[in-house]
């Protein structure tokens, strides 16, 4: 089913791209070209790029989330999500909707994929400064991942075969509010996402605040706008005692690209 959004924010009421849109017009090669090329020289979402890498080395050097099995929701076809965290679980299962972004994921593990990395790898180990060489820690991160998955979060599994053990720790970046229809929806997929994990481990968020779109080369995607504390107020009511929490203005990113208005990070526990 492919629901049309509307896009408020833009001048000319335009139809994004949601749902099964993803299937058919989410081109991966062009999306890691405009957001992912190089992490330093990357310029379109401000320092964006930059506040999400340092959140997931902040949130996994200091060793106090740690578990065997590790689940990245909504991976896409980017991989940055999961190299700090790579050092603190045993496993990596990575899942997404799109088929064509999990056949991005398999060509970059099997080292044919065309875009390089690199400057995320380096930008990893230069912060943990032990001297790990990036492409060590690449191979590390392959050796890690036992799958990459279909999921759907507007189902009520979402990740199939729906046979797994809940998991230790869950990453997501910019998924969420990409995939939930409106605010009770991410409700909804929030209580899914947390049946997914066991009961103390914890979930590592990072997502874009009062957005309501973003551009994959000429096609407009939908946004869920939502403001930190709705997200908050929505995962403490879905079981989670939050952990971390900051939050960020956006600066200086292109704003014909994406209307995000800030950028939060967010760690929360599992009641027991
Ligand atoms: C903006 S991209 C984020 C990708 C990547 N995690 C990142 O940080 O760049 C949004 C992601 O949401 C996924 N998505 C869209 N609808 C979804 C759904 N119903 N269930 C699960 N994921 C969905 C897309 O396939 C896409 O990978």
């Amino acid at each position: 089913m492919s629901t049309l959004c509307e896009v408020s924010s833009t001048e000319t009421m335009q139809r994004a791209k949601y749902g099964d849109d993803y299937k058919q017009d989410f081109d991966p090669e062009v999306y890691l070209e405009m957001y992912y090329t190089d992490l330093k020289g990357q310029t379109s979402e401000g320092d964006m790029l930059e506040t999400s890498m340092l959140f997931w080395h902040e949130t996994f050097a200091q060793g106090n989330i740690t578990g065997h099995r590790l689940l990245d929701i909504g991976t896409g076809p980017t991989i940055h999500t999961v190299i700090s965290a790579s050092n603190c679980c045993d496993t990596i299962h990575l899942s997404e909707f799109a088929p064509q972004n999990r056949e991005t994921l398999r060509k970059w593990l099997e080292g044919t994929l065309q875009h390089s990395f690199k400057s995320f790898f380096q930008y990893v180990v230069d912060r943990e400064g032990k001297g790990e060489l990036s492409s060590a820690r690449e191979a590390m991160l392959k050796d890690k991942i036992v799958g990459i998955f279909p999921l759907d979060l507007l189902q009520a599994e979402p990740l199939l075969p729906s046979l797994f053990p809940t998991f230790d720790i869950i990453t997501s970046s910019l998924c969420i509010e990409a995939a939930a229809p409106d605010l009770a929806g991410y409700e909804i997929i929030a209580r899914r996402v947390g049946k997914l994990l066991k009961e103390g481990g914890h979930i590592a968020l990072f997502g874009v605040l009062g957005e309501s779109f973003y551009q994959v080369g000429s096609h407009t995607f939908y946004c869920l706008k939502i403001s930190g504390e709705q997200v908050q107020d929505i995962w403490k009511r879905s079981g989670f005692k939050i952990v971390g929490w900051k939050q960020k203005s956006s600066l200086g990113h292109d704003a014909s690209l994406s209307d995000f208005e800030g950028v939060f990070h967010m760690v929360a526990q599992k009641s027991l």
